[in-house]
């Protein structure tokens, strides 16, 4: 006969906290949100941890270079989305590596023959004003001069005018080598007043450029996620298909942590990704996995060597899985569960992984509640989706912007290595996600600190200073229908 669980599926939204007694000791500006990425034997320090318990999903709608960097920048983690060739993916890991705080490989570049005109299109298209002019209009060309906006008159001068005839040359410009500490470059474009400083290597190509304003981000930014280098990290989703040769290609770039990303974790195929990684890089590389919505599930990644789990069948906004196959389960009941069998594991073994709640991220609230049932950070696509950094297009449907976001699983990702078992065909056989538009809401940096001010502001309320603490104090309750009816303003009109 089947198994059959006692209990219905429940989500984030049949629950609320119960306060507690709130001290001096855990208001909100107390409260701190580090939590660890990557599998610790309990009484050490885990090798990864991040300083906000948000990490970004492996989507091609939601996680490149931008995002990835805007993200490390204020504590998260990006995972750059798996669905496209291993070059791309690996080129993207590149791109954020080479970003060390402060110091930033320039995008746009032109070649001494191109025009004021190409300088006009790029300053309408990104609003940058300091653009390199290198040999060959590539990034790290040898470098030939610089123009920023005080070296031509776009009313006056004609449009066709060379950049070599307008740009300030090498020979005038402040500059420095590779390897110079940030602080020395800082201490530079203080003391000779000006606003950037080109770095350069050995042979004059351009390395990186450091912006006078990008000083007062370092400082308005302590919770950056640096490696020893000061570069942003980043993560990388993988597939249990073509993972002998992606992985060492994403190893190599430089990725801090890699996820296995499939829509079934517990799956053969996992178990011999995460030996592959075991075998070949001896626990130097973090690889994390799943998704996964029970127990069993649970113990069988954690004994094949996973650094952490991700927990979530069918919940993610985009996701039709339980419609198309009849698998998954309430997000609520697979963390509630899945935590039990992590705190289990870690008195049995000594050894705590951390689980990831991934996917149906509605409200604020709803991170709380994860991190109260016991997840020690949470993966979200919608909620980062719909932010400048995402690389999905900005759309205007009406006299409102929409962000565009798809699943990988939908036919516009076709990530067939998300969701096929061992046939790996190439192509999906039918689809388990949607395409969409949602609302889009400007810069990450401003959502993000309203979503942590509320975080911290209801750990408060349940009287904790940290996630380890909150997992063990938080009180929570089912809530029953005509309780949310309660929970809503009624009985009223609305005014706005
Ligand atoms: P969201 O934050 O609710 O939008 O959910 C994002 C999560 O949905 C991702 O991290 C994946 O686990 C999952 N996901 C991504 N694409 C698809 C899809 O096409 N179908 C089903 N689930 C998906």
């Amino acid at each position: 006969m089947a198994t059959y669980f006692d209990t219905p599926s429940r989500t984030f939204g049949e629950y609320l906290l119960i306060p507690a007694l709130t001290t001096r000791d855990c208001t909100p500006d107390k409260v701190s949100l580090a939590t660890p990425l990557t599998r610790y034997k309990i009484g050490k320090k885990p090798e990864l941890t991040a300083n906000i318990p948000l990490v970004s999903a492996g989507m091609q709608a939601v996680s490149g270079t931008n995002m990835a960097i805007a993200l490390a920048r204020e504590g998260g983690f990006c995972f750059i989305y798996g669905s496209q060739s291993i070059q791309a993916q690996a080129e993207m890991i590149r791109t954020v590596k080479n970003n060390r705080a402060g110091f930033v490989t320039s995008k746009w570049n032109l070649k001494p023959a191109d025009t004021l005109q190409d300088i006009l299109d790029i300053k309408a298209e990104t609003d940058h004003s300091t653009i390199p002019i290198t040999s060959d209009g590539s990034p790290h060309g040898k470098l030939l001069g610089i123009i920023t906006s005080k070296d031509y008159r776009a009313s006056r001068d004609d449009p066709k005018t060379p950049v070599e005839k307008l740009m300030t040359p090498i020979s005038k410009l402040i500059t420095d080598q590779a390897g110079i500490s940030l602080k020395a470059a800082n201490d530079k474009i203080w003391d000779h007043k000006i606003n950037c400083l080109p770095i350069l290597d050995k042979k004059g190509n351009l390395n990186s450029l450091v912006f006078r304003k990008d000083y007062d981000q370092s400082k308005t930014n302590p919770l950056s996620l640096l490696d020893d280098q000061k570069r942003y990290l980043v993560g990388a989703s993988i597939n249990s298909h073509d993972y002998t040769e992606r992985i060492p290609a994403l190893v190599e770039a430089g990725a801090d942590l890699l996820c296995i990303d499939s829509s079934d974790g517990y799956s053969v195929w996992q178990k011999e990704t995460i030996e592959f990684v075991r075998k070949k890089y001896k626990g130097k590389v973090k690889i994390g996995a799943g998704n996964v919505v029970d127990a069993e599930a649970f113990n069988y990644l954690a004994d094949a060597g996973a650094d952490f789990i991700k927990i979530g069948i069918g919940g993610g906004s985009i996701c039709i899985t339980r419609e198309q196959k009849g698998i998954g389960r309430g997000q609520a009941s697979a963390v509630i569960e899945v935590a039990k069998a992590r705190d289990a594991y870690a008195k049995k073994t000594g050894e705590y992984i951390p689980i990831c709640s991934d996917g149906g991220i509605v409200h604020d609230y709803h991170v709380t509640l994860a991190l109260a049932m016991g997840a020690d950070f949470v993966m979200m696509g919608r909620y980062f989706a719909r932010f400048d950094e995402s690389p999905s297009a900005k759309v205007k449907r009406g006299n409102d912007f929409f962000k565009e976001y798809w699943g990988e699983g939908s036919n516009r990702a076709r990530n067939w290595q998300r969701y096929q078992m061992g046939e790996g065909k190439n192509s999906l056989s039918f689809a388990e996600g949607v395409d969409s538009y949602i609302p889009y809401a400007g810069p990450l940096k401003d959502n993000l600190a309203v979503t942590i001010a509320k975080v911290k502001s209801t750990m408060s309320n349940c009287g904790v200073a940290s996630i380890p603490e909150f997992h063990k104090k938080a009180k929570l309750t089912l809530v029953s229908d005509l309780s949310l009816v309660e929970g809503a303003p009624h009985d009223l009109i609305v005014r706005d």
